[in-house]
């Protein structure tokens, strides 16, 4: 189920919400958490739901029993925000029958939208911007005391290092942990800049301890997130410095992203590193190397090229070119020859020719790609780009550009899994097969979903698997001694 599972995994991030299991004991109140959006968001919501435990609430899995909902939102694209409205209007319903219910809306449309929903729309009773998560206990209590409660203040320095996030939606084996939070790099169609703020790195001691523990309770694998993890710096705290502009001091002190995923890699050789998201235009030979010196560090890079065209790039404000995107592939086969390559397309951005287009479909031929995210540009409020272009390609044609990606994409993953018939792969157990109870799914270092027959292995067992078949979805295995 490599794109199903993937596909689903990533609609659900991106669409259907992610709900959070019960947790704990006792009689305190109870919290209900939904999240829509990025792994980041997810995170967060972990992050969120550590607070109020803190705060005596447990998280619930029942919307009907719960005394407070929270929503984590996503801005990203007008169909995410679309979605999220409609969930709150069947909150509003809900709260016909239960008066005392809280309704919050955390996250980057609450960073967007704050009046709008508390004035017009009189939808929520809370909105707390993604940099505000701490003061959400104080919030509910005021809303509980009859006002209206607002906290949208991004902010230079919060990364919530100290908080120890509540694993509620994973299977025990894989979890997220957040390096750095905000963006700086203005990509003219992204609107995360603005609902996120300013890019600052977060300890790595605290990065370090955070995997120690999760290796400790059992876990195998971490995600390390960040919008753009190459431009990872720690020099002490505080908004994003360039290397070159730090002090003496701060230079001794300094940690890069390279140096972090070496750490964090030497925890143990039986716990995978896997981390999202590069920027083409940070990502340093250095981060390679280390890849190449530590196999616990996953060979799996997704590498957002968004268009093969120079030109829509420089609209987008992406700061490379087509060529040095591909210097970069470049690099990645030289350390990493059997690294796995993901990517992000967005079709029909402002001004986008059939020329241009015609640019990112043989790009992706060029590439390879093993797995592709395609996306239809969707103009948000506010950005460089809808201030300075005109979002001027019809929907049909946005719709049937991507409808080209996609189709060649399917063919491009297909031949990359029929590439892997025959090889025998190191497969993380991650649980049960969705399809077929029999069956495990786990991945191997390529990030690719392997199903296999279940034998006398557990989730969290690391297993040979050698690929019979496969689907452009899926490789299809079994294990061998
Ligand atoms: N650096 C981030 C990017 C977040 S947005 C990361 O961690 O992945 C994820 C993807 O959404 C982007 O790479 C881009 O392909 C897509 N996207 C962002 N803004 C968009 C917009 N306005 N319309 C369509 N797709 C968009
Ligand atoms: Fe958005 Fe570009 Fe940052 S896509 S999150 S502005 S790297």
């Amino acid at each position: 189920m490599f794109d199903i599972e993937k596909k689903e995994i990533k609609e659900e991030l991106q669409g259907k919400p992610t709900v959070l299991a019960q947790t704990g004991e006792g009689l305190g109140k109870k919290v209900f958490i939904e999240s829509y959006g990025c792994q980041m968001n997810f995170s967060d919501s972990e992050i969120v739901a550590s607070i109020m435990h803190e705060n005596g609430y447990r998280t619930t899995a029942n919307i009907y029993e719960t005394d407070v909902i929270f929503i984590n939102t996503c801005a990203i694209r007008e169909n995410a925000e679309q979605r999220v409205r409609q969930r709150l209007k069947e909150f509003k319903s809900l709260k016909k029958h239960k008066p005392n219910l809280v309704v919050g809306v955390l996250g980057c449309m609450a960073e967007r939208l704050k009046e709008k929903f508390l004035e017009e729309e009189k939808l929520v009773d809370i909105v707390v911007g993604p940099d505000a998560y701490r003061s959400l206990p104080d919030l509910v209590s005021q809303v509980e005391d009859g006002q209206k409660a607002v906290n949208v203040l991004l902010s230079l320095e919060e990364t919530y290092a100290d908080i120890n996030p509540v694993r509620l939606g994973g299977n025990g084996i894989s979890a997220f942990i957040s390096i750095m939070r905000g963006c700086d790099n203005m990509c003219s169609f992204c609107v995360v800049p603005f609902t996120r703020g300013r890019e600052r790195s977060r300890n790595p001691e605290t990065i370090v301890q955070e995997a120690k523990e999760l290796y400790e309770a059992g876990y195998r694998e971490v995600t390390l997130l960040g919008q753009n993890v190459d431009s990872y710096l720690w020099f002490g705290g505080g908004p994003k410095k360039e290397f070159k502009n730090l002090s003496e001091e701060e230079k001794k002190n300094s940690v890069n992203f390279a140096q972090l995923i070496s750490r964090v890699a030497s925890i143990s050789k039986d716990l995978r590193i896997r981390y999202t998201t590069s920027n083409p235009r940070d990502m340093t030979d250095e981060v390679l190397e280390v890849m190449a010196a530590y196999p616990n560090i996953c060979r799996y890079i997704h590498l957002p090229v968004q268009s093969g065209n120079t030109a829509v790039l420089e609209r987008m404000n992406r700061g490379y070119s087509r060529e040095e995107y591909m210097d970069r592939i470049h690099a990645i086969k030289k350390y990493l020859p059997d690294c796995a390559i993901s990517t992000d397309i967005i079709t029909g951005f402002c001004g986008e020719t059939e020329e241009e287009h015609a640019d990112t479909i043989s790009l992706m031929k060029e590439v390879g790609f093993d797995y592709a995210y395609m996306f239809k540009y969707s103009e948000r409020p506010n950005t460089l780009a809808q201030r300075k272009y005109k979002d001027d390609v019809p929907d049909e044609v946005k719709g049937r550009r991507l409808q080209e990606v996609i189709e060649l994409q399917t063919q491009l993953s297909l031949e990359s899994n029929k590439r892997d018939i025959g090889k025998i792969f190191e497969v993380l157990v991650e649980g049960p097969s969705k399809k077929n109870e029999a069956e495990y799914y786990g991945r191997n270092s390529q990030n690719k979903v392997i199903v296999f027959p279940k034998e006398n292995v557990k989730p969290g067992n690391y297993v040979s698997v050698r690929v019979n078949d496969c689907t452009s979805a899926t490789l299809i295995g079994e294990i061998v001694r």
